[in-house]
């Protein structure tokens, strides 16, 4: 694809205190494509797309949107771009319904009301343009619904807001089986409809059935962006636990220095493909 990606991020590096979390990274999302962010544990993945979506400020490296050099400091200059992270740890309200929780913080008013049945009418109609059919109503309260059917309204709350760009850290990692198959093919659904859509995620599986393009972090380095039909699994396997594979990765001295523990973390570049989950399920139920 020639197409300008619609989120580029150049040479970013980022800091806490004395530890160096990203350094120059690059990163690219394309609109209509899966964009799967792979890597270790502590490789710096939750901080890259944090940084995307302006909750920790970059200290340098350059932001590009649909082309055009942006800002981006706050969650809110992402949100106006239409950058949206879905988190890991989901972040909805047990206690409220899913209108309420899709609507949290941007209700909609009339007059000095809310407008509850424009609210509702929108939260349903974009369960139904993502093809959700498992959820029975947007009055349901989020405590009754199941781990895949939480994460399918976090995405769907994440897509209401005419968002280009949708940020998925790890939406699957607490799934079984069957609802994992149900996020990923919304995952999927949300390219199609035309957005860039970043996917984080462990498993090596879920990264092969969704994804257009791969990238790897390794040590806050990004090893590789490529396209998933140019890769094997097990090439996607070194790059996260070597930080490169054949010709593909990081030049053999940066990748050892990298691995020689230059104080990024928790020292976990050790080769065991420790944070790799290559089975299909993880075990988790929900
Ligand atoms: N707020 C923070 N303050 C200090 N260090 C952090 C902070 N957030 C992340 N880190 C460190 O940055 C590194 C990358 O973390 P993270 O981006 O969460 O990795 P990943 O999502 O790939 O597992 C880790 O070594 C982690 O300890
Ligand atoms: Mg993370």
């Amino acid at each position: 694809m020639t197409a300008t990606p619609t989120l580029e991020l150049r040479g970013i590096d980022k800091s806490f205190g004395p530890v160096q979390v990203l350094r120059h990274v690059d990163f690219t999302a394309n609109a209509g494509e899966v964009t799967a962010l792979v890597g270790d544990n502590g490789a710096g993945k939750s901080t890259l797309v944090k940084c995307a979506g302006g909750i920790y400020p970059i200290d340098s490296g350059e932001y590009y949107f649909d082309g055009k050099p942006v800002t981006v400091h706050s969650p809110r200059d992402a949100s106006a771009l239409g950058v949206e992270i879905v988190y890991q740890d989901l972040a909805l309200c047990e206690n409220l319904d899913i209108v309420q929780n899709m609507f949290l913080g941007r209700e909609r008013t009339r007059g000095i009301v809310l407008d509850e049945p424009t609210m509702e009418k929108l939260a349903g109609q974009t369960l139904d343009r993502l093809s959700v059919r498992t959820v029975k109503s947007v009055r349901q309260q989020v405590s009754s619904l199941s781990g895949g059917q939480r994460q399918t309204v976090a995405i769907a709350k994440a897509v209401l807001w005419n968002s280009k760009v949708v940020i998925l850290d790890e939406p699957t990692a607490a799934l079984g089986v069957a609802q994992t198959a149900q996020v990923l093919e919304l995952v999927r659904q949300l390219a199609d409809n035309g957005l860039a859509v970043v996917l984080i995620s462990h498993n090596m599986n879920d990264v092969f059935a969704v994804a257009d393009q791969i990238a790897c972090l390794y040590l806050g380095r990004m090893a590789a962006q490529v396209k998933a039909s140019d890769v094997t699994y097990s090439q996607v396997v070194e790059l996260i636990t070597a930080g490169r594979s054949g010709d593909l990765g990081l030049p053999p001295a940066t990748a050892a220095a990298a691995g020689n523990g230059n104080g990024n973390g928790n020292g976990n570049g050790s080769h065991d493909g420790g944070g790799v989950d290559l089975g299909d399920t993880n075990g988790a139920q929900q």
